[in-house]
This record gives C-alpha cells, structure tokens and sequence, in this order.
C-alpha cells in the first residue's frame, strides 16, 4: 500500500494545531460564542462519531448504506458513462460505506484508482489498509489535506467520480457548500461526477421533527458526549479548563433555517481559562456555545445547489421513507454551453 509520508504527516500537523487554536479563539470571543463542528473529530471525537452511526436513533448512516449497497452498480455505471473511473473521496474517514462503491466499480472495470483526500493519517492509514485487504482490485492514493482549505482535484485521464456522502454538506452553510463544490469542479473535466449524500429535511410522510431531535438527542447520551468532547478537546490540547459537566447537550430544530444545531449550554455562571490561548471567558447561567448546523435538505433544493456548483444532476437515489438521497451530478462542457442547445 501507499505509505504516508512522516514529514507530510508532521507538517499537517503543525498546520493543523494552528488552525486548532485559531479556531478556538475566534469561537469563544465571538458573540454569540461557537466552535466550528470539525473540532468534534480529534481521536476520541471520530471513536464517539463511529458509536453515533450505530445508534437506533441515528438513522442517517444505515440507510445511505443500504442505497449504496442496493444501488453501487447503477451509480458507477452511470458515472462511468462508458469510461474509466477513479474515486476520489472527500472527507474519506474510515471508508467503510464507500467500500461498496470501490467493489462495485471494480465488478464493472476490473480495477479502480481510489484518492481518499482526509486530514488525519491515521484515518487514511487505518482506511486503505483494509481496503487493499478486503476489496482486491482498490488501488489506493491517500491525500493527506484539508479539502476545505483550497486543495482540489487533479484532472486526469480516468474520469473522476467525486464523491461527498454522509451529509457532510449539512455542516456547512449552503452558499459555503456550493463554493467549495464550484472550486472542486474547476479541478475537473467535461463529464467528471459528483456523488453528493444529503440528509433529508421533515416533511409531511417521511422524517419528523421528533425523529430529528432523537437522532441528536440519543437516549443513551452518546452525541451529548460527542458534543461535550469539544471542551475535553480544548482542555487538552490548549490548556483549557472546562468543567465539562457544567455545560448541558443541547439539540434543536431550527425551522427557519432548515437545520438541526447542537449547542452546550452553560449551567451556572462560570468563567473558563485556556492556558495556551492566554484567554479567560465568562459564561453567563444559561448561555450557549454554538457547537454544529446539520442542514436538511429538499432533494430539489440539494439538486439545485449541485448545478449552481456547475455539475447537472443525472441520477439519484432516495429511500423508500424519503430520509436520505444519493444524488449524482456531471460536470458540463463549457463548450457545450457556448454551442447552445
Ligand atoms: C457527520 C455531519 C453528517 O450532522 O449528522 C452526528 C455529525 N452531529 N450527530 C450530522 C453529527 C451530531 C453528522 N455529520
């Protein structure tokens, strides 16, 4: 397999604890205070994310699985269009569902390139290790990089399927989310694909606002330590000292917006010293610390943004319930547009 280099290893690092500590101290002078949501995912924060996936209330995952594992041939043939793909992964973690889409697409191609572009080498490690064990056939290229921080596909002469599942997307905000695509696309060619996971809003028959606030909300209290690991994160790696306990797990529906939030929320009055930020913060009794926005989509709202992007949706796949859908977009030829239709 691919081994990562050390040196690269380091310097992400050393980037990354800077963006750490940047993030931080932004969020908590900020008013009204926040974290941004990627800080959940230190080591301890991904162990509790993977507990999250399993949960009887945490529908999410299950049910993209069983759209790929139902579905992987289709969305790779249809990617393919008659040419090679290569996967390229943004986000990758532990790979486990897009495994089913490498096997498909080595069941129509013989072989596929697979890029999982992570910040953590140790995810990427863990991640293509089993693959190349378990799935022959996955030749695989790991790109240690932040892939919201410029980085982007190389054009190559495989076409590339993009793919961005989990609902990823709902972290960030929509205008966000549709420049980060565009700048993805500019990396792309003609007839390239983006496989695009959305989470699906509350609507009349499907997903309700009950089943929202459960999935956050789980009975055996594991995304309320999901969402408090944020504060043991500051405290290790920057000195910090939260009372943990003094911050209560807070998930809400937010109608307006169309999305569900996560915040902590103070219990008393409190003030909170981060040794290595030289910061000191005052919470008020009841103040809250915004720690996440998961978006729900529409599956037209998330198709529209997938074309603004500049890739034109083609296929997609939901769920019988309408709780989750695949969506797949092409990249057009700007050629094409200058010809007109
Ligand atoms: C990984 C961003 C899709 O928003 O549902 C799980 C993270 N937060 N429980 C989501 C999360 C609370 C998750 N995503």
């Amino acid at each position: 397999m691919a081994v990562l280099g050390d040196s690269a290893g380091g310097r992400v690092k050393a980037v990354r604890d800077e963006a750490v500590a940047q993030a931080v101290r932004r969020g908590l002078t900020a008013r009204p205070k926040r974290l941004p949501p990627w800080l959940f995912y230190d080591e301890a924060g991904s162990a509790l994310f993977e507990r999250i996936t399993e949960l009887p209330e945490y529908a999410l995952t299950r049910v993209e699985r069983e759209l790929l594992r139902s579905h992987a041939g289709e969305m790779v043939r249809l990617a393919a269009d008659g040419e090679r793909l290569r996967v390229v992964e943004l986000g990758a973690g532990s790979a486990e569902k897009t495994r089913l889409l490498l096997a498909a697409a080595v069941a129509v191609q013989g072989g596929v390139v697979y890029e999982p572009v992570d910040v953590s080498v140790t995810a990427l490690e863990a991640a293509c290790a089993r693959l190349q064990a378990e799935v022959p056939g996955v030749e695989t290229r790991p790109v240690v990089a932040d892939y919201t921080a410029g980085w982007r596909p190389e054009a190559c002469e495989e076409r590339t399927l993009l793919t961005w599942i989990g609902s990823s997307i709902g972290n960030f905000e929509p205008g966000e989310a549709t420049a980060m695509l565009a700048r993805m696309g500019a990396g792309m060619k003609a007839g390239d694909g983006l496989l695009l996971g959305v989470d699906l809003g509350p609507t009349d028959c499907g997903k309700s606002v009950e089943m929202l606030l459960a999935a956050y909300d789980d009975a055996a209290g594991v995304t309320a330590e999901f969402n408090r690991n944020v504060l043991r994160r500051v405290n290790r790696e920057l000195g910090g000292d939260f009372d943990v306990e003094a911050f209560r797990h807070v998930a809400l529906w937010n109608e307006a917006e169309s999305r569900m939030e996560m915040h902590l929320e103070s219990e008393r009055e409190q003030r909170v010293r981060v040794e290595g930020l030289g910061l000191e913060v005052e919470f008020a009794a009841g103040e809250r610390l915004h720690t996440e926005n998961s978006y729900k989509y529409r599956v037209a709202q998330a198709e529209g943004l997938m074309a603004e992007a500049g890739f034109w949706p083609v296929g997609r796949w939901v769920d019988g319930d309408g709780w989750f859908a695949l969506m797949l977009g092409r990249r057009a030829g700007l050629r094409r547009f200058a010809q007109g239709c």
